[in-house]
Parts: C-alpha cells; sequence; structure tokens
C-alpha cells in the first residue's frame, strides 16, 4: 500500500470521522439498497480489464470487483487513511489483499502514463459542486481512462417525491457538517459527464428513483 497524508483541502471532505460508522449509517437509512445499486453494472466490465475505483469507502464494492470481475489490475483510490484501513482489513479477512493497489490520496495522486480501462466512482460525485466535477474531477479521471473504456457511476439523482428531496438536503446537510464536503446541493453530474464528451450506455434507475446506477463511455 502507498500512503500520504490525508488530503485536508480535498472538496470531497474528510471521512475519517465518520469512517468507523459510514456503514451503519448508510444500512440504517438504506438497507442494503445503496450496496445492490453500486453492484448492478459490474457483469458489464470485461475480462483482463485494469480498473481505477475511486471513492470506495470501506470496500464492500471493491470486495465484488475482486470476486466476480477477473480483473487483470485494479487501483484503489481513497482520500480517507481510515476508509482504506477499514478495506484493508475487509480484504485480509477474505483472503484478497494480493489483488488490490490502495493508493491513499485524490484524483491529483494519479500518476502520469497510467490508464485504465475501468474506472469507478461509487457516491462520490454527489460530494462536489458542478465547478469541481468539470474543473479538476472529472478531466482528471477521464486523463486515466483509456480509448472506448468505461466509467461506472452510481450516485444521488434530483429525486422524484418530496420526502426524498428532504432526506437527500439532510445527507448533504449532515456530510457538509461532518465530513466538510464543498457541495450544498446536488450537482448535476450527468450534464456535466456529457460536457466532458461522455456517452450514457446504460442507466439503471435505483432506490425510488432517488440512485441512478450508469454505464458512461467515449
Ligand atoms: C459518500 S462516501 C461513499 C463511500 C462508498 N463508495 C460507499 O458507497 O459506501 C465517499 C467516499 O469518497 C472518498 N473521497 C472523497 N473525495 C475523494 C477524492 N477526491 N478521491 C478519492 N476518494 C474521495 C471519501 O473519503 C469517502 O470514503
Amino acid at each position: 500500500m502507498t500512503a500520504k497524508m490525508d488530503v485536508k483541502t480535498n472538496p470531497g471532505g474528510n471521512f475519517n470521522l465518520i469512517a468507523p460508522v459510514y456503514d451503519v449509517l448508510a444500512f440504517v437509512v438504506f438497507g442494503r439498497k445503496l450496496q445492490q445499486a453500486q453492484g448492478h453494472f459490474l457483469s458489464t466490465i470485461p475480462p483482463k480489464a485494469s480498473v481505477l475505483l475511486v471513492g470506495g469507502g470501506t470496500g464492500w464494492l471493491l470486495e465484488q470487483v475482486l470476486i466476480r470481475c477477473q480483473t487483470e489490475r485494479v487501483l484503489y483510490l481513497e482520500t480517507s487513511s481510515r476508509m482504506v484501513a477499514r478495506a484493508t482489513r475487509r480484504m485480509t479477512d477474505k483472503s484478497l489483499l494480493g489483488m488490490v493497489e490502495f493508493r491513499v490520496g485524490d484524483e491529483t495522486s494519479l500518476r502520469s502514463g497510467e490508464q485504465f480501462d475501468v474506472v469507478i466512482t461509487p457516491f462520490l460525485l454527489d460530494l462536489f459542486s458542478e465547478h469541481t466535477l468539470q474543473s479538476r474531477l472529472i478531466p482528471s479521471l477521464l486523463s486515466v481512462l483509456k480509448s472506448g473504456g468505461m466509467w461506472l457511476v452510481t450516485d444521488f439523482v434530483a429525486p422524484p417525491a418530496w420526502w426524498q428531496k428532504i432526506l437527500l438536503w439532510a445527507m448533504i446537510r449532515f456530510f457538509r457538517l461532518i465530513a466538510g464536503i464543498e457541495t450544498r446541493k446536488l450537482a448535476n453530474w450527468q450534464q456535466s459527464l456529457s460536457d466532458a464528451g461522455l456517452v450514457l450506455q446504460a442507466r439503471k434507475p435505483q432506490v425510488g428513483g432517488m440512485v441512478s446506477a450508469e454505464v458512461w463511455g467515449q
């Protein structure tokens, strides 16, 4: 595992404080639905793919990628050292440790020349403002996506029901307070991906329409 100091200025916040209880909180509010949503398009990952998983938290999705997909390389990029520690422990427990490279850092920690067939961002894009998505995060991740590669996104979208709007508002307030995420409202990340030249290939609404699992390509 390579590590550097936690990214204190990351507009996506610092999740170290909440790392020990993150999964429990998500389960209390959503049950297993957020996990199901993240796993929806994993079967579309081709064999021997090199995969960049960004913001994977405690590693549930990582475990699924390693078990279900025949990957050649998996890089796990996470800004929270405590999230990475949990993911590392989970992989050790499942004897999957040797199959992944952990890196504590953000998109600026990607190295020149690194290229991936697949980028996965599970509940990452909703942390950022549209400005940061368009000026920093999406261009950085696109620069390491191979031509013809795919980007799997699972994230919150503008919800249809009033109670979902309140829940989403409360979640953004909560993560602003606890983790210091920059955004005040959900960015239109689908528009930002489209503006960056990506093309939507598949979409599956999840969690009563407040989450979307999507495959984007170039
Ligand atoms: C909302 S949590 C989602 C965690 C996990 N994907 C899940 O659904 O359980 C967002 C995660 O992204 C990480 N993160 C935030 N900004 C990041 C960045 N720029 N690069 C990599 N990871 C980031 C946080 O540390 C946190 O673990």
